[in-house]
């Protein structure tokens, strides 16, 4: 089967990142480049930090402990795991999983908006502060996450939801209600996103 223009075209994302050796201390360290997992014709996108243990062994996002929590999530919310594209900002393991470095982050930026080019989702989520800080700078993660705002990116207009990390549920009740809430919110505001006028009505970041 002619494999899609979509595809081909994040392949050369892949390619791209390999060839300009982006990070390569991290690279060097790494078992897997960890691009992303899911549907590319996706209506959202969910951004996270970097690669862990597991996804470094597998090449895949979230499959480990806080993977499993986001399918717990996304399956509540009525959403399934093949139906969404998930990715994260760094895409090699950081060392011991010590969060990202801003130098990391400014390095792999560019070839995820690339990847949102190509996917072109109406929705974007970010998990954690790392992802969103991007798009949405000086924004407190506590005031608002599960928050629509109005981006702009590329040349489009998108909708991006703040939301917590999956991980900083793992061992927090609270928190996971809150994310849990949160993530109950994405089925309409993906529904919201389909159209333009109501869109506009979503306010900016
Ligand atoms: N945490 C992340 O931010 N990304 C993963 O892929 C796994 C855990």
């Amino acid at each position: 089967m002619k494999m899609s223009q979509k595809q081909s075209d994040l392949d050369i994302v892949r390619a791209d990142i390999l060839a300009e050796k982006v990070c390569s201390e991290l690279a060097a360290q790494a078992t897997h480049l960890v691009m992303g997992d899911g549907n590319i014709n996706a209506d959202i996108v969910f951004i996270g930090e970097a690669p862990g243990k597991n996804e470094d062994e597998q090449g895949l996002p979230f499959v480990g402990a806080a993977g499993k929590f986001l399918n717990e999530m996304l399956e509540s919310a009525g959403m399934k795991r093949k139906d969404v594209y998930i990715t994260n900002i760094v895409k090699y393991r950081p060392p011991n999983n010590r969060d990202p470095i801003p130098e990391e982050k400014e390095a792999f930026w560019p070839f995820l908006l690339r990847q949102l080019e190509i996917i072109r989702p109406g929705v974007i989520a970010t998990l954690g502060r790392h992802s969103m800080e991007y798009f949405l700078p000086g924004a407190r993660i506590s005031q608002v996450h599960g928050q629509p705002k109005r981006i702009s990116l590329n040349d489009q207009t998108v909708v991006l939801v703040p939301l917590f990390h999956p991980a900083s549920a793992l061992y927090n009740g609270a928190m996971r209600e809150t994310l849990m809430e949160d993530f109950a919110k994405l089925p309409g505001i993906i529904d919201q996103a389909k159209t333009r006028e109501n869109v506009l009505k979503i306010m900016t970041g």
